[in-house]
């Protein structure tokens, strides 16, 4: 049996990119998981008092309509988020479906780049083009509903 040869094939990864992580394609880590949630202050303390995690970052984003309050683990983020306008897309998302995981942020290279790429690729996209989330990253959104119904950001720092 040969030992090379058909590890390409499979899972329709890969338009040309040349990042060197062979695992995740273009996406070089997990940026942070996003949690919706009523009580900024009671979420942040639960986290405190469950697991001693205390705020890395917390920021109020006047263009999403949001306030965060990051968890920093490794390299990675909890990002706790609660809407500060009823018009907001995250406080329609919780007039639907409530408290609990709203999306994850992949983080990448280049997200202008990975976005035409997915785009090109079939998927459906909430931002057309890049914008500027917290911590002054460079982000946009994958629409749920090309992508088993994950919210997905990407997420440029
Ligand atoms: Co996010």
């Amino acid at each position: 049996m040969s030992l090379v040869g058909d590890e390409e094939g499979g899972s329709g990864q890969g338009h040309g990119h040349a990042h060197a992580d062979a695992t995740g394609g273009v996406l070089t880590d997990i940026d942070h998981v996003g949690i919706a949630v009523y009580d900024l202050d009671a979420a942040v303390g639960w986290y405190r008092d469950m697991f001693g995690a205390t705020v890395a970052h917390r920021e109020r984003i006047e263009s999403d309509g949001v306030e965060e309050a990051l968890i920093k683990v490794a390299d990675s983020y909890i990002q706790l988020l609660t809407p500060v306008t009823d018009t907001s897309p995250l406080a329609k998302f919780m007039e639907r479906n409530g408290e609990g995981l709203h999306h994850v942020g992949y983080r990448v290279d280049d997200c202008a780049e990975v976005l035409e790429s997915v785009k090109g690729a079939g998927a459906r996209v909430v931002d057309e083009h890049p914008r500027t989330g917290s911590r002054g990253t460079t982000v946009a959104f994958l629409h749920p509903k090309t992508s088993f119904a994950t919210l997905i950001e990407l997420v440029q720092e």
